[in-house]
């Protein structure tokens, strides 16, 4: 069996923590076709490195990436740095021939993500981006209703991803609150996800409207005013935007970090011509369901729970509680996959570029109060 060997660049963080837990998960819960070595953790502070390499299991650890890049027994590069140092590395370990991974959004900056993607498109690597939502169960699910024309024709998507952070005053990393530390806003940070999770289930997005917001964490101040934002380079905290679809459904999306009482709660709805689905990553194992086939006196939802029956869902029977670790794996099992039998990964570098098109689209129709089309935004 192939044995793959892994370096995570940024790997004491957040999505550090969580794609070692994948990592070690991903060839335990599927038959990846390969076994995964995690070989080095890279932090660019030496004490953060050894202390993240030993705690997160990593069998090395080093704080310079350019020299992991360069070792010939690396296979897979795992970027998990914040977005605003994606494509610096993304473009080295390609141009090196290595298979990349690296977390959305794929990077801060339009002009980035379209090298991030001829990079990707010239590498003998294979690239996918970490959009992990998609890969859970309950959409693999949903995505296959659409497919066999189980729901019919998608006609309206109405999507939320709200935290509380904001509000309690919490700053989950010093580089997500200004564009200068390299943040990418609540649009590009969680706006991202929903904007993927639309692309993969409803299709390409051609146009937005937009109203965006950011509260000034100095002044504490609500809501800035688009010139002073953009003055003062705050991103936004909030962000409303409408979207037509290319296939001619309509879309509304809603994201901010001051809901007070919102952990981490991704929600859709989506009405198609055959019935419509609810999902609540809050309940992850669940998918509210109504058919228009249903017989007339059982019109309304059912609540579906996950189970083995189901495509991605890892354990022998339903009810378990797969979450956010159980997808870190799947998207990584997939990755690892797609290396094995030599084919695209998914999200790619191409579909998270689009993703990032539709976000400086919102973020230029806040600022021009128009509809922008997705085609005609430019880096
Ligand atoms: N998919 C998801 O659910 C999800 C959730 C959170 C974050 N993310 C994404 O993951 C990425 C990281 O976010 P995070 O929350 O883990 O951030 P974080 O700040 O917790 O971790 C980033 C780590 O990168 C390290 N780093 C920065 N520059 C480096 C460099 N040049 N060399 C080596 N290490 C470097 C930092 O020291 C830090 O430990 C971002 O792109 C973010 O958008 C994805």
């Amino acid at each position: 069996m192939t044995e793959l060997k892994v370096a995570i660049i940024g790997g004491g963080g957040f999505m550090g923590y969580a794609h070692s837990l994948g990592w070690a998960l991903a060839p335990i819960t599927a038959d990846t076709g390969a076994t995964i070595r995690k070989a080095v953790l890279v932090e660019a502070d030496e004490d953060r490195a050894k202390t993240a390499a030993q705690r997160l299991n990593w069998e090395d650890w080093s704080t310079d990436w350019r020299e992991v890049i360069a070792r010939d027994d690396i296979d897979i590069i795992d970027i998990v740095t914040p977005p605003a140092v994606h494509a610096e590395i993304a473009i080295a370990a390609l141009a090196a021939g290595k298979h990349v991974f690296v977390e959305k959004p794929i990077s801060n900056d339009l002009a980035e993500a379209d090298l991030m993607q001829a990079a990707a498109e010239t590498s003998t690597g294979v690239s996918q981006v970490g959009f992990n939502y998609r890969h859970a169960a309950a959409m693999t699910f949903v995505k296959r209703m659409l497919d066999d024309g189980t729901l019919g024709h998608p006609l309206q998507f109405r999507a939320h991803y709200t935290q509380d952070v904001g509000a309690l005053g919490r700053v989950l990393s010093g580089w997500r609150a200004k564009k200068g530390a390299g943040g990418s806003g609540v649009t590009g940070d969680i706006g991202s996800h929903i904007i993927d999770l639309a692309s993969y289930l409803v299709g390409d997005i051609d146009s937005v409207t937009a109203i965006i917001g950011a509260k000034d964490p100095a002044e504490n101040t609500a809501w800035l005013p688009d010139d002073e934002r953009l003055q003062g380079e705050y991103l936004d905290d909030a962000a409303l935007w409408m979207a037509k679809f290319n296939n001619g459904a309509i879309g509304s999306f809603a994201c901010t970090v001051y809901a007070s009482g919102r952990k981490n709660r991704m929600f859709f709805e989506l009405e198609c011509t055959g019935g419509t689905v609810e999902f609540d990553w809050n309940h992850s194992d669940h998918i509210k369901l109504s058919l228009v086939s249903d017989n007339p006196d059982q019109q309304g939802f059912r609540t579906i729970t996950l189970n083995e029956n189901h495509e991605d869902y890892r354990y022998p029977l339903g009810g378990m509680g797969s979450g956010y670790v159980d997808d870190a794996a799947l998207q990584l099992q997939k990755f690892v996959r797609a290396i094995v039998d030599k084919q695209a990964g998914s999200p790619s570098f191409a579909d998270a570029t689009r993703t990032q098109r539709v976000i400086s689209a919102v973020m230029q129709s806040a600022d021009s109060h128009q509809w922008v089309t997705i085609d005609e935004v430019t880096a």
